[in-house]
This record gives C-alpha cells, structure tokens and sequence, in this order.
C-alpha cells in the first residue's frame, strides 16, 4: 500500500503541492487527473524521489521511502516518468535489464532470474522481438513501452506512470492500461497513473484521483468523480457525461458551449 500524507512540494519559494493526502491500496489502480500545470507529474516526481518534499511523509507498507537510499527505494517503487532521456546506443534489451540494477550483486552481474524477469517483461509489452535494436532506432510508443518493460522487470509492490499512454496507437493504449490493471489484480500491484485521457481513466482505473492547483481535489470511483458539474468546476468547459455501453463507466464529451 502507498500512503502519501500531508505532502507539500516546493519549486523554489512556491508551494506547487499543498498538503496532499491519498492512499493506494495493494491491488488498486488510481488515476491521476487535473489540468495542465496542476501538479500531477510534481506528486509523481516527489513520490519518486526525485525531487525533495518538503513537508509530509511517503510510506510504502509501513515504510517511510524518504528515509531510503535511491538504490532501496528502487524496490518498492518503479517509475516509468513521463519524459526521459535514455543513453540512444543502449539496446531495448540493455535498456529493461536496468530495472534489475536495484538486485544485482556488488560485482553488478546479473543472474538468470534477471534475464527471464527481462525477457518476460518484453514479452508482456509486446517489444521481445525489438529486443536488439537501439532505443533511438524505435518509435516513441515503442520506447515508451520498453519504459514499461523496465518498471515491470523491476518487480517492485508500487507502479507509478506518467501519462504512459500519451504517445500510443489505440490498440496500445488499451493494450497498456489492460495489462497493468490485469498486473494490479494478479500480482497485487499498487498503480498510480497520471492519464490525460478521462475515459481511459474511467474505463481503468479503480479510483480517480483529481489534482486542482496542487491539491488533491477529491478522490472517489469515476462515477463520483467524473460528473458533469465536477468536471466543469475543474477544466473550466462544459461536458456531457454519458454511459460506457459495456461496462457502464462514465464517458465524458466535450461540449460546444456557446
Ligand atoms: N522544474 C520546475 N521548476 C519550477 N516550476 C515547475 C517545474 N516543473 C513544474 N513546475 C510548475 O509546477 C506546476 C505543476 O506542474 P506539473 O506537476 O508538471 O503539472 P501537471 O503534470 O499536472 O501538468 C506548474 O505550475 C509548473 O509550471
Ligand atoms: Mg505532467
């Protein structure tokens, strides 16, 4: 379980986070919403580590990660952040067997297990067969989920993606979020995903997280969260809201206004 509580992030004198509380539990997926600029890729940097908290604690069953060294914390969570510069001359296969750096041994030689949990991990995000080739040689969606190979090989109780889906096909966007929710249900994983797209979050995520001006708004399943008054408080534009035919999620359209 993730507990993030009464988290505040700075960016020099400005408080970009203020005093943000949300849980996660194991098996749970949890989409992050919000506008541009609302703080969503800041709460998944500060959970990450990567930038400094400045109030507030962040607890991965029980454990609290900002008293971790990186290469400890790399256990618990991967990440797979939403821009990331990867040396180009690394191969996909070089590039996922990096989610094993946090378990290999102090020669840094890596084991069978590590080379099955990679080669497994590729298979799952459908790039096995781009295995050899550079990370500069494949598309941006490809690289994208060779990122999601590597978290996944990093076998670690709590995923945190940022708009993981932003540069896939619809088949690949679907294709991601299925997995990952089947990963959450299987192998009780905790995921917190920052989503652009509010009907890939309605269709699944388990509960919607909506940031507002650094702070967590509310929190609740798509039907409490996603409704029309809700949504237009928080994008400032009016929407319908209308059913999924197969499984009854909501489903938001953009509306003409005047
Ligand atoms: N490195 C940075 N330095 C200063 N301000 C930043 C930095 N990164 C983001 N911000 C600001 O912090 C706020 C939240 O940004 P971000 O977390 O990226 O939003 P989101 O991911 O929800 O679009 C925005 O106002 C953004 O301009
Ligand atoms: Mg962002």
């Amino acid at each position: 379980m993730l507990k993030i509580q009464n988290l505040s992030v700075y960016y020099g004198d400005r408080e970009v986070l203020k005093n943000i509380g949300l849980e996660v539990k194991s098996g749970e997926v949890v989409a992050l919403i919000g506008p541009n600029g609302a703080g969503k890729s800041t709460l998944i940097r500060a959970v990450s580590g990567v930038i400094p908290i400045r109030r507030g604690q962040i607890r991965v069953n029980g454990t609290d990660l900002t008293t971790l060294a990186p290469i400890q914390r790399a256990r618990h969570i991967s990440v797979v952040p939403q821009a990331v510069s990867l040396p180009p001359a690394f191969t996909v296969w070089e590039t996922v067997l990096l989610g094993r750096t946090p378990y290999l041994n102090f020669l840094g030689q890596t084991s069978s297990r590590d080379e099955e949990l990679t080669r497994r991990s590729l298979e799952q995000v459908d790039v096995l067969h781009l295995a050899e080739s550079r990370m500069n040689e494949i598309s941006g969606g490809e690289q994208q989920r060779v990122l999601l190979a590597r978290a996944l090989a990093q076998d670690t109780p709590i995923l945190i993606m940022d708009e993981p889906t932003a540069h896939l096909d619809l088949r690949h966007q679907l294709d991601l979020l299925k997995l990952i929710s089947k990963q959450a249900r299987e192998k009780n994983l905790t995921v917190m995903i920052a989503l652009h797209d509010l009907n890939l979050a309605s269709l699944f995520a388990d509960r919607i997280a909506i940031i507002e001006g650094g702070q967590l708004c509310m929190a609740g399943s798509p039907k409490e969260t996603l409704t029309t008054e809700i949504l237009r408080s928080v994008y400032k534009v009016p929407v319908h809201v209308i059913q999924h035919p197969e499984s009854h999620v909501p489903l938001i359209l953009p509306g003409l206004g005047d």
